[in-house]
């Protein structure tokens, strides 16, 4: 177990950063490249723990995957082209690639196993076996079929017309991408529009799909072709420099190359809300996914309300957002984030747990969370329960601390962020 004595006590941050790849874009990129026909090239890739797990479990059914760091070579021979793995297959702490793998294998007439580590093994997974089991795969898991180790044989689908009983991309995605091997014509409706790389990327790979509203259709049997892809930066990992910029004094960070997908830009919404004083400049919306840069100085924040639709456009941003609200003046209250329970760790109790040790006033709600600012941060000794996101919200909070921070399980932050603390000591003046 990793431990980390975080910087603290810190004045000022200063400089730039070109951010990483986009976690949810690199794994679909290897999954898309994989199921397309002919040779895929991906550059920009982030080559964290998840999206080299999605790498590992495709080459065991069978795919050619090259990977050099940031750059992949992938021969993709067609969703007919993956093979039966001899091995079971491990996703790690990744949640979106056992989810998608599940709606890949569903059409697959072979069988796997899906195993992933301990935080894996308690996410919930009838959400995508439910579903898939109406389209008629054979699913099994511990506690009849809802969680890991899953087995799968796949086989002939049939489509469904299926309304998500929760705003999850990965569900989302899952039936998708079944629905993509379907017999006839698949529907799904969200109750919250939820991020859409899935369905920018069938595109991306010649295919087709249709969204009215909250309503996706896609029909069965189509033949993708493979594609270039560059990967933008993620906005999620973007988001522990913009808040540190916000409420670090004096501060002034341009962030460069970053995803602006609208279904991710919920924090820049807040954050401006809130008072921040952050510029999007040179956005670029010719590409498959919009991509910016990003200006972000120190500015006076105050409290605000985060709920409903804005909820799924920053889920994963949202313990950073509530390190931030500990430095606005007033209440914060964010609420309709149930789903926070299901992530890496239960993040309402991760987050408050956490940031109360640091001397925040913060406590839990039913679905989130009120934030008292502001808050004089002091330090202590915290852990991110394995969570890469509560890991690098604890580095950007020590900043403010004025005693020493000591970071449990801080190898968790090389989930999505290998070269997090490079980049964050860079800044520091
Ligand atoms: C993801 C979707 C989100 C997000 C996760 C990545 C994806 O999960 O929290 O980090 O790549 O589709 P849900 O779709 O389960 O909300």
């Amino acid at each position: 177990m990793s431990s980390y004595k975080l910087k603290n006590n810190i004045t000022r941050l200063v400089g730039e950063v070109t951010i990483p790849g986009d976690k949810s874009i690199s794994h679909r990129s290897v999954m898309f490249g994989a199921i397309a026909h002919g040779e895929t090239r991906v550059t920009n890739f982030l080559p964290g723990d998840d999206c080299l797990s999605t790498i590992s479990c495709f080459r065991k059914l069978g795919v050619t995957i090259e990977e050099n760091g940031h750059e992949l070579r992938i021969i993709g021979k067609g969703f007919d082209g993956l093979v039966e793995p001899n091995e079971v297959l491990d996703v790690g702490n990744s949640g979106t690639t056992i989810r998608l793998l599940m709606g890949i294998l569903a059409g697959r007439a072979f069988h796997t196993s899906l195993v992933g580590d301990e935080s894996i093994g308690k996410r919930p997974m009838t959400r995508v076996t439910g579903p898939l089991t109406a389209m008629g795969v054979k699913l099994d898991g511990r506690k009849n079929g809802s969680y890991t180790p899953i087995s799968i044989r796949g086989g002939q689908l049939q489509p469904i017309h299926y309304e998500l009983p929760v705003a999850s991309a990965q569900v989302k995605s899952a039936i998708i991408l079944a629905g993509l091997q379907a017999d006839g014509e698949t529907t799904i409706i969200e109750p919250t529009e939820t991020r859409d790389h899935t369905e920018r990327m069938i595109r991306q790979f010649g295919g087709e799909i249709n969204k009215d509203n909250k309503t996706i259709t896609v029909t069965g049997r189509q033949k993708l072709t493979a594609s270039t892809i560059f990967v933008p930066g993620d906005i999620s990992s973007a988001a522990f420099f913009l808040v540190a910029g916000a409420i670090l004094p004096e501060s002034e960070i341009v962030l460069r190359n970053v995803g602006l997908n609208p279904t991710r830009t919920g924090i820049i919404e807040v954050m401006k809300r809130m008072g921040a004083d952050l510029e999007v400049v040179q956005q670029n919306d010719e590409s498959f996914e919009p991509v910016g840069d990003l200006i972000i100085k120190t500015s006076k924040l105050k409290g605000t309300i985060v709920e409903g639709d804005l909820i799924p456009r920053l889920i994963d941003e949202i313990p950073i957002i509530a390190l931030l609200a500990t430095q606005a003046e007033g209440k914060t209250v964010i609420k309709d984030a149930e789903e926070l329970k299901v992530k890496e760790t239960n993040r309402i109790d991760t987050v408050v747990q956490e940031l109360r040790t640091l001397g925040a006033s913060i406590e839990a709600t039913a679905d989130g969370m009120i934030i008292n600012g502001k808050s004089n941060l002091l330090g202590g000794k915290v852990s991110s329960h394995g969570d890469h996101r509560i890991g690098m919200m604890l580095a950007i909070a020590a900043l403010l601390c004025t005693n020493e921070v000591q970071l449990e399980k801080s190898d968790a932050i090389s989930v999505s962020y290998p070269n997090f603390f490079p980049h964050l000591n860079s800044l520091i003046r």
